[in-house]
């Protein structure tokens, strides 16, 4: 593996991530990502995708395909990302994409991606029987972010190694065609609240859309009363909100109402139980709901009324994908002639 470090890259900061296509999105997603990605659009050069080229690593249904990348387009836009500002396409749309990711499979080593255990975990007991694009997935990934030379890339927790892989990608690239500083080295973003919204019903499990249990996530088009529901279902242990933020270790259902909590207020753990330390989670559920549909209801709202109607989404997606094209043509082209390609 290549030692270079980030410093050796010149160009400008630029924020890139995206999510994939399949399947409904959730309170997780929401804190985790999109709130991310409305803040850090005013504080870089922004590109937010839909990664519907990662989510056919899957079957996906191709009837249903594109109406799922225009509800995370939806959502996007009802989170507030402003299209003016960022920039907001379909992966599918931008076909360098696919080449620079052909290209890094080039460069990218069997032992790198052997190592990749978000691979081991999706391709369970089946790995023979899982598609060759669920192995190369990374690759892809890495192509999405260097293929705008990205420096900052928003991700949970579960996708840092694949951002190491990326620098990976990027170092050995600049290595092997003689071109320092060509790629940037991107770092995650990972920290911030709500980094980690864990399921409703079991606080030591991530929320997810996989989860067999409608009730262990938010999903962002529930209306007020199935969030207040779920809320008020929600798994807790029968002691009150403790009263110091250390109270929370080892009780991690409370934890997870707390952080949630924080998260859509904006406030700390510590300042949410300054409020609550000691009362029971009576009291802090309906509030917590209360602050959750507020929050939640006109994110949900806004995709309804985006979704009832595709042409203003296809037209944000149709713009960006424009936008993207012209950011990735140069990147791309330096990369062939990099890489010896004729006429390049
Ligand atoms: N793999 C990411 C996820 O599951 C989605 C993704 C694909 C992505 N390409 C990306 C995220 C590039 C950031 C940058 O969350």
């Amino acid at each position: 593996m290549t030692e270079e470090t980030p410093a050796q890259y010149a160009g400008p900061k630029r924020v890139l991530s995206g999510v994939q296509s399949s399947g409904a999105l959730h309170l997780g997603n929401y804190l985790g990502a999109l709130v991310k990605f409305t803040r850090l659009q005013h504080e870089m050069d922004t590109f937010i995708f839909v990664a519907d080229l990662h989510s056919i690593t899957a079957w996906q249904e191709p009837a249903l395909l594109a109406a799922q990348t225009r509800e995370i387009a939806a959502a996007y836009i009802a989170a507030g990302l402003d299209p003016k500002v960022a920039t907001i396409f379909p992966q599918s749309a931008v076909p360098e994409h696919a080449e620079l990711a052909w290209i890094f499979n080039c460069v990218a080593r069997l032992g790198w991606l052997d190592r990749m255990t978000q691979f081991k975990e999706k391709s369970g007991q089946h790995k023979e029987r899982s598609s060759v694009g669920l192995y190369t997935y990374p690759v892809l990934q890495a192509a999405d972010i260097l293929l705008y030379k990205a420096t900052h890339v928003p991700v949970g927790e579960d996708q840092k190694q694949h951002l190491e892989l990326t620098r990976d990608i990027a170092g050995k690239f600049n290595h092997d065609f003689d071109a320092p500083g060509f790629f940037p080295l991107p770092e995650s973003l990972i920290q911030g609240p709500g980094a980690r919204v864990m399921s409703l019903r079991d606080g030591l499990a991530k929320m997810s859309k996989s989860d067999p249990s409608d009730a262990s996530r938010i999903n962002l088009m529930d209306d007020a009363d199935t969030i207040a529901n779920k809320i008020k279902r929600a798994k807790t242990d029968p002691l009150p909100v403790p009263e110091t933020v250390e109270g929370l270790e080892g009780r991690p259902e409370a934890d997870n109402l707390v952080g949630i909590y924080a998260a859509l207020t904006g406030a700390t753990k510590a300042e949410v139980i300054a409020e609550f330390g000691g009362k029971g989670f009576g009291t802090l559920k309906p509030a917590l709901a209360a602050v959750a549909v507020d929050k939640l209801g006109p994110v949900g709202g806004e995709m309804r009324r985006l979704m009832s109607d595709p042409t203003e989404i296809d037209s944000v997606l149709k713009a960006g994908a424009e936008k993207a094209r012209a950011a990735a043509a140069p990147v791309l082209a330096e990369t062939r002639k990099r890489v010896g390609f004729w006429g390049a």
